[in-house]
């Protein structure tokens, strides 16, 4: 397995990932979204999956439905004390009732602006949300039809939350993968966490026989992990990622610290470490419409981040420009 992944992990070319599809030009995690990210010849697309209520893996990035559809106004009775429509409290079926929208920031009245003013309107709700067979079979689909091999980049969220909750998130994922024949397929799925236990339980425990990310948060942020990122950024703890994983998955800032005085890109040095220990590296996320600070384009943080500082893929709401640039990039050369 390791040398089939190798292939593809050590090419030449940095990998594009379609961060939720295509999602600068569509709302997330649609399957308009993910159809978009593959005409644009995203190399992987990412899937980030939670479980309804009666076990179905869902794509959908938060735990909550009330930030991306109609929950609210379809069942206005099903919020936890919180205020909170959990995913979770919600059977198939019923998900199948909810439109999704664009991104939104909820307030207390439960109504919300967007997040991303400039993207695609948040009103109407078009879509639908996406079991992850069936966003598989889309995806699948288009490669036959397309003639290309497009790879999945599923994110396991809040494995130890859904634990909680009496439902096993990580078996669940390997059921739909083993139903849809990408189980035994390295070369063409990816499976990340911010948990490193979740990992090593796929790992270990149930012997998933595909590349594993470790995704690196901040210790401050309401992960659903006990793991320590600042330790997981050192020598020590990427030797320990190295055990069970095959990369990381750093957030920009790990990586990018700005610029000195007279205008030069500082690095961290994270990339070179995480390449010592074998592991490569795919930071989150590049958006035109939010970049690092001091940085003032899109192309400007494609040469940092590719030139400079030597990255092995990226997840990007704009797989457009980063596939464009990284085929220029190869045709000058
Ligand atoms: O999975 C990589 C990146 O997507 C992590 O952040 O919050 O967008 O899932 P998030
Ligand atoms: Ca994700």
């Amino acid at each position: 397995m390791r040398d089939l992944v190798r292939s593809h992990m050590t090419s030449a070319s940095p990998i594009v990932i379609a961060h939720r599809g295509a999602s600068g030009y569509l709302p997330e995690h649609t399957l308009a979204a993910k159809a978009l990210a593959h005409g644009m010849g995203a190399h992987f697309i990412e899937q980030d999956v939670v479980l309804s209520r009666d076990g179905v893996p869902i794509v959908t990035h938060d735990i909550y439905l009330d930030s991306t559809t109609d929950v609210a106004l379809r069942f206005p009775d099903r919020a936890r004390p919180d205020g909170r429509f959990y995913a979770i409290d919600f059977d198939l079926q019923e998900i199948r009732r909810l439109r999704v929208h664009e991104r939104t920031l909820v307030d207390a009245n439960g109504q919300g602006a967007a997040f991303f003013p400039e993207r695609f309107p948040a009103q109407p709700a078009l879509f639908t949300l996406p079991t992850l067979s069936e966003e598989i079979a889309l995806l699948s689909g288009l490669d036959q039809s397309r003639g290309c091999c497009t790879g999945l980049y599923i994110e396991l969220k809040s494995p130890n939350w859904h634990r909680r909750e009496g439902l096993d998130l990580a078996s669940a994922v390997l059921e739909v993968l083993n139903e849809t024949g990408y189980w035994n397929l390295p070369e063409q799925v990816f499976l990340q966490c911010f948990d490193d236990q979740t990992l090593r339980q796929l790992r270990e425990e149930l012997r998933a026989p595909l590349p594993m990310i470790q995704l690196i948060g901040e210790n401050s942020w309401d992960e659903d992990s006990e793991v320590d990122y600042d330790y997981l950024r050192t020598t020590e703890g990427l030797s320990y990622i190295a055990g069970y994983a095959q990369g990381i998955g750093p957030h920009l800032t790990h990586i990018y610290l700005g610029k000195t005085a007279s205008g030069a890109a500082r690095f961290s040095g994270l990339v070179d470490s995480a390449h010592a220990c074998g592991l490569q590296v795919h930071p989150y996320t590049f958006r035109r419409d939010e970049l690092p600070k001091g940085v003032d384009g899109f192309e400007e943080l494609m040469d940092i981040f590719f030139r400079q500082a030597g990255i092995d893929g990226v997840f990007t709401d704009f797989p457009d420009i980063v596939v464009n640039y990284l085929r220029n990039t190869r045709a000058a050369t």
